[in-house]
Parts: C-alpha cells; sequence; structure tokens
C-alpha cells in the first residue's frame, strides 16, 4: 500500500531516530538467513530518459489531451534542467548508500506522517475464523498462537530462516529480523522507532498482554531460559485474565491519536519515571497479545466484517480500540468467539514477513497436538501500573472522542471469490497477479465510467534493505481493455486479445518495478534531491498532473498466505479504496475499504464487482480457447 507522503511537498529537518535500530552493519546471526545478504545488489538510480518517457506514458490515460500538452512540456523542460542535476545528486547519494531510497522512505512513509497510524498506515490480518467460543477457549487458543509465534522467533533469532524467493531470484531478509522487539514511540514533528533485536545486548524475553485495557509484562522464558511451553502459558494468562476483571482506563487509545497530540501526551506520561519504565517494558517487548471482547451471535458475514474491524481498528473504545498498543511493531489480537489475527505497524516491514510468520503460526496450531516439556520455574507476570493524573485522563477522553470518529469513518468489507483462484489464469498463460490487476480496472471503469490512478505495491528486497515501489496498474492498455469489454459492436475475440495484452503489459510493468526501473521512487528521490540542496521543488512534482498521477484513488497490494487470511488497510486518498488479496489456488480472497465521508465510494459495491469481472472474464476466456495476440 502507499501512504500519504506522497502529497506532502517537505522533508523533515531531522531524521526520524532509530534508536536501536538495523542496518546491513549490525551484528547478524550466523544461519543461512542472511548467507547472501551482503551479496545482494543496490538498488539502482533507473535512466532519467526512461523515466521520463514511462510517466509520460502512465499519466496518459489519466488526464485530457490539453493537460497532456502541457505536461510535455513541463517533462521537456525537466529533462533539460534541473533534472540532470537532480540526476547526479541522486547517483552521488545512491554511491554513498546501501539503499539511496531506504531511510527517506522509513521517514517519508512512516515516521514523519502525523495522522493516526491504524487504518492509515498499519494494516490488520485476520486469520481464518476457529471454531470456539467462551474465555477459557479463548486462552487456550491465545496460547497455542504465542507459542507459534516464539517458535518462529527461534527460527528468526538463530538465522534459520531459508532465504526468501521472488521470481527465483533471492530477497533481502532484513525486514524478518525487525518484525519482532520494535516498536515506534510517538513525536510531536517526527516519531521515532526502537528495536531490540536478538543479537542486541540483553535482548527482550517478555511478552505484554493487554486484557480489559490491562497491561502485563509475561517473561515467556523460564529461569533456565527454555521457551515456556503451551500449558504454563495457558496458566499465566488464566492469571492474568483473572487479575484483570475491571476495565481500566483506555490508556491504549492513545495510540490510535493523531501523533502530534499522542506525542505531548506521552511527555506528560513520561515524566513520571515509573511510568517511564513501564513504557520501556512495552516498547522491548516481543510482541504484544490482545484478548479481546467479543460480539456473540453473529451471522457468518456480519462476524468477517467484525474480524476484520477488530483487526485494523478495534471497534471503539467499547470493544477493543483501547486494548491494543497500535505503536508495537506487532500485536496479535484472539477474541473469545473465534476471532483472531494481527496487527502491524509498518515502519520496518512490508505485509510479505509478516504473512510467513502467520502460516507458521497457524501451521503450527494445526499440527502441534502435545505440549513439550515443560521450562522450568517461571516468574508471575507483571502488571503494569501506570499512574494517570487528571490531565492524562482528560487526554485520553479527547483520545476516545477523536477514535470513535475515525473509525465511524471508515467502511471495510471482506470477500471470498470461489469461482477460481490462480489456478485459472496460470491454464491461459497469464499472471494471476496482473490478472487480477486488470479485473480490478475493469471493476472500477464499470462503476465510475473512467479509470484512476492505481497503486500496486511491487517487492524492492531483490536489494539490499529494499522495501517497495508501485506498480502502475491503470495504464494505455488496461484502458483500452476497460473500454471495450462492455462495447457490444466488438467481438469477444478482440476484446480477450485487449485483455491479455493489457494482462502482459502490467506483468512487463512489475518485472521493470521489481528490478528497480519503477518511475514513483526515483520521481520522488529527485525531489528531495532537489529539496536536500535547497533547490525549489521542480515544475514537475507542481504540475497538476502530478497530484493527479499520485491521487491513488485504487491503494492496492497482494499479500499472499497458504492459510485463509486476509489483509485489510485503510484507503490513501478521501475518495479511494483501499484493496489487499490473497490469490489462492482456486480462490481470491480480498478485503475492500473506503471512507464513509465519501459519497462516491462504496466497499461493497466494488467489491461485488470485482467478481464480476471474475466471473465474466473467466466466460470471455473459455469463449475465446483459440485467442492469441
Ligand atoms: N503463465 C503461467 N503461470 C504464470 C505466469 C504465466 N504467464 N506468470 C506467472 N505465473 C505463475 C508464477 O510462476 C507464480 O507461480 P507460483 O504460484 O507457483 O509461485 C504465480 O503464477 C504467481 O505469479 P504472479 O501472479 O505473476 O505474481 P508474483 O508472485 O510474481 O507477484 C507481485 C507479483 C507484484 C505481487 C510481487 O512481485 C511482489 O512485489 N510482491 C510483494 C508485494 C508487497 O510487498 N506487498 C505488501 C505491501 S504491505
Amino acid at each position: 500500500m502507499t501512504m500519504s507522503l506522497l502529497i506532502k511537498n517537505t522533508l523533515s529537518p531531522r531524521a526520524g531516530k532509530v534508536l536501536v535500530g538495523m542496518s546491513s552493519k549490525m551484528r547478524r546471526p550466523s544461519g543461512r538467513m542472511f548467507s547472501i545478504q551482503d551479496s545482494l545488489p543496490r538498488l539502482p538510480v533507473p535512466q532519467l530518459d526512461v523515466t521520463l518517457q514511462k510517466y509520460l506514458r502512465c499519466i496518459t490515460p489519466l488526464c485530457t489531451a490539453e493537460e497532456f500538452k502541457k505536461t510535455q512540456k513541463i517533462v521537456e523542460e525537466f529533462r533539460r534542467d534541473p533534472g540532470p542535476k537532480l540526476q547526479q545528486l541522486l547517483e552521488q547519494r545512491a554511491q554513498k548508500n546501501i539503499n539511496w531510497l531506504s531511510d527517506w522512505w522509513k521517514n517519508l512513509a512512516y515516521l514523519e506522517v502525523r495522522s493516526p497510524v491504524p487504518i492509515n498506515s498499519n494494516p490488520g490480518v485476520i486469520f481464518p475464523r476457529q471454531n470456539y467460543s467462551g474465555t477459557d477457549s479463548m486462552i487456550t487458543y491465545a496460547a497455542k498462537i504465542v507459542s507459534g509465534a516464539l517458535d518462529y522467533k527461534k527460527m528468526i533469532d538463530s538465522g534459520d530462516l531459508p532465504v526468501e524467493q521472488l521470481g527465483g531470484k533471492p530477497l533481502c531478509m532484513m525486514q524478518y529480523y525487525q518484525i519482532l522487539n520494535g516498536c515506534r514511540i510517538p513525536g510531536e514533528k517526527i516519531d521515532s522507532h526502537v528495536c531490540f533485536p536478538p543479537t542486541s545486548e540483553n535482548p527482550p524475553r517478555h511478552i505484554i498482554v493487554i486484557h480489559n485495557n490491562q497491561f502485563f509484562s509475561l517473561d515467556v522464558h523460564s529461569s533456565d531460559g527454555k521457551l515456556l511451553n503451551e500449558d504454563q502459558l495457558r496458566n499465566q494468562l488464566k492469571n492474568i485474565v483473572n487479575q484483570s476483571q475491571q476495565v481500566a482506563p483506555a490508556l491504549g487509545i492513545l495510540t490510535m491519536w493523531d501523533r502530534p497530540s499522542w506525542a505531548k501526551t506521552y511527555n506528560k506520561i513520561i515524566q513520571d519515571k515509573h511510568n517511564k519504565k513501564l513504557m520501556e517494558d512495552i516498547q522491548r517487548s516481543i510482541f504484544v497479545l490482545c484478548l479481546d471482547k467479543s460480539r456473540p451471535d453473529l451471522s457468518q458475514e456480519e462476524a468477517r466484517i467484525f474480524a476484520a474491524e477488530q483487526m485494523l481498528h478495534g471497534g471503539g473504545s467499547q470493544l477493543n480500540s483501547a486494548n491494543r498498543w497500535f505503536d508495537k511493531t506487532l500485536q496479535f489480537m484472539i477474541g473469545s468467539e473465534g476471532t483472531s489475527g494481527l496487527n502491524y505497524e509498518h515502519t520496518t516491514a512490508e505485509g510479505p514477513p509478516i504473512a510467513a510468520m502467520m502460516d507458521h503460526i497457524l501451521t503450527y496450531c494445526e499440527k502441534n497436538t502435545g505440549p513439550s516439556s515443560p521450562a522450568g520455574g517461571m516468574s508471575d507476570a507483571r502488571k503494569l501500573d501506570f499512574t494517570l493524573n487528571n490531565d492524562i485522563l482528560d487526554d485520553i477522553e479527547k483520545a476516545k472522542e477523536a477514535t470513535e470518529k475515525f473509525i465511524h469513518s471508515v467502511s471495510v468489507r471482506v470477500f471470498t471469490y470461489s469461482g477460481y483462484g490462480k489456478n485459472f489464469p496460470k491454464t491461459q498463460k497469464l499472471s494471476p497477479d496482473a490478472y487480477i490487476q486488470t479485473a480490478l480496472q475493469l471493476a472500477y471503469f464499470r462503476l465510475y465510467g473512467k479509470t484512476c490512478a492505481t497503486y500496486e505495491s511491487a517487492s524492492l528486497r531483490r536489494f539490499q534493505l529494499g522495501r517497495t515501489d508501485t506498480i502502475r496498474s491503470c495504464s494505455i492498455d488496461s484502458l483500452n481493455f476497460t473500454r471495450a469489454m462492455d462495447d457490444s459492436s466488438l467481438t469477444n475475440s478482440v476484446k480477450a486479445d485487449l485483455f491479455r495484452q493489457a494482462v502482459l503489459a502490467h506483468r512487463k510493468y512489475t518485472d521493470e518495478t521489481i528490478n528497480g526501473r519503477g518511475i514513483d521512487r526515483h520521481l520522488l528521490g529527485l525531489k528531495l534531491s532537489a529539496l536536500e540542496a535547497n533547490l525549489d521543488v521542480p515544475e514537475l512534482h507542481k504540475d497538476p498532473s502530478y497530484s493527479q498521477a499520485f491521487h491513488f484513488k485504487l491503494s492496492t497490494s497482494q499479500v499472499a498466505t497458504h492459510h485463509e487470511g486476509v489483509m485489510v488497510f485503510g484507503p490513501v486518498v478521501p475518495d479511494g479504496y483501499g484493496l489487499c488479496y490473497n490469490p489462492q489456488e482456486t480462490k481470491i480472497h480480498f478485503g475492500v475499504s473506503t471512507y464513509t465521508s465519501c459519497p462516491d465510494t462504496d466497499s461493497n459495491k466494488l467489491g461485488v464487482a470485482l467478481m464480476k469481472s471474475f466471473d465474466d472474464l473467466r466466460d470471455l476466456l473459455a469463449s475465446t480457447p483459440q485467442a492469441k495476440l
């Protein structure tokens, strides 16, 4: 997904501090996980001419002929000046840094963004619904999830995870090293991020458990250093639940607030030395476990929406929004009616490492029938008793109010298309991802009679410390197809050919992007180079066509898992959609979000339109088996 950063014009004077940060140079475990890390290539700077040419192609379907002509002129001027100068500055930066983009990106996309982190930035992931009910069952399942997560942690800590691959090429594994033991910290102008990896001094041994808004620190190791087994974890969680039957003040709701407001209150809280230590307990913990209130008697459809809301924002202060710590890199939520999932703070990692962890945990939960041998002596969970004065309690009330408004501004829906999955595009010799993106273009065109700037996340992890770039799914080819699809004067054979052309164009753009030849981060880098050199923002970046190209009404991402999970995140513009999909062999799960304040968007309508596109495309291709380009 993308962030609102793309609309921002300034660079903060001070960079977001990563206190115990990660870099390629930091101490790493010796296992296979990092065996090829240093031999991965560095992110290249694309050629200026190529980017500018591609940029013009990308905006063609988005602007009028008149706007295009104007932009063409601006691009030509930029090509002469200041483009080459900025390109040179960017190339110099690329020589000095292992990755010219990643630090900029961490600040601009995350730490500098001042809006609340849930919905806008933190994605939620819904796990498959479990068939249990009641507090005891919730505790048993939570103990399994924790145990599975700790089992995965062992592989990260020892560096035993295999190096991940994309299209047969190895990927940078640094993100895996940052999904545990990390936390974001609010700052009035810019946030910071802390991470305490296993190779750091005195690495974390505890998790934080939240129940009824009360916080507990639970050491998950015994005195002999062994991990607690499931039975021991269950007993510890039971004790925590018994101790926290009363609902406490909604401290956690502060992490849902806009960042400057939260930062001010944070500073008030940590003025008290004891509170400061407790905050550090949360920040240093391995992850957070939220034992949630549930809603019984929901229909299957209602339960899916409920689960999506729980993972995305917690459903409000009366439900679970205060039973969270949204600054924590990873938090698991377990409800008493079979609902579970996670939410993650995005500063240090994208979805795929989180999805891989989820798969491991769920496989572990399915397989692990008996408890392992118990660990030795364990300490009781410690309650984090914050001292909250009236001023802070007032702030909590304000944050509650803001949160209620905020969460009601979002609508989220979850769908499963069961007609086919990746299997069908593959039999048609088409890339499933490109197929789904082109189907989405069709769905959008059918609803609005036009196209829009569309963002799909592309991994840059083929490069050291790589993050993402943008695949622009709206193209001249996709528009040619979507215009043709419902044109009764055209034959199915013509439509199928246009569809295939659009899919191929998307896959070609994907290949260029994951190989470091995308245009979005390059254009951003040119602008940031200008700002760092105290030069004016170039005309190209001030052009209305540029704003339009970066107003992503469709912000999308593929996050694939073996288990039936689905990720959800908010739209990045007020009149847009957030859409995340999980293509499995025979099904496609997807989550859609919109802002309720926008009368023109409707998550349900887009979901239904996308499923109709899938049906229609299957029929189209089935009716033209001989179609060739
Ligand atoms: N014919 C038959 N099969 C094909 C095919 C074709 N023409 N093209 C692709 N396939 C196969 C692939 O071999 C692959 O097979 P597998 O299921 O055995 O692995 C499968 O179809 C999927 O390929 P495709 O749909 O093309 O997508 P991809 O796996 O290459 O992924 C992206 C594309 C863009 C999602 C990926 O490159 C990426 O960047 N992922 C990370 C996104 C991210 O970071 N998201 C999180 C943001 S928070």
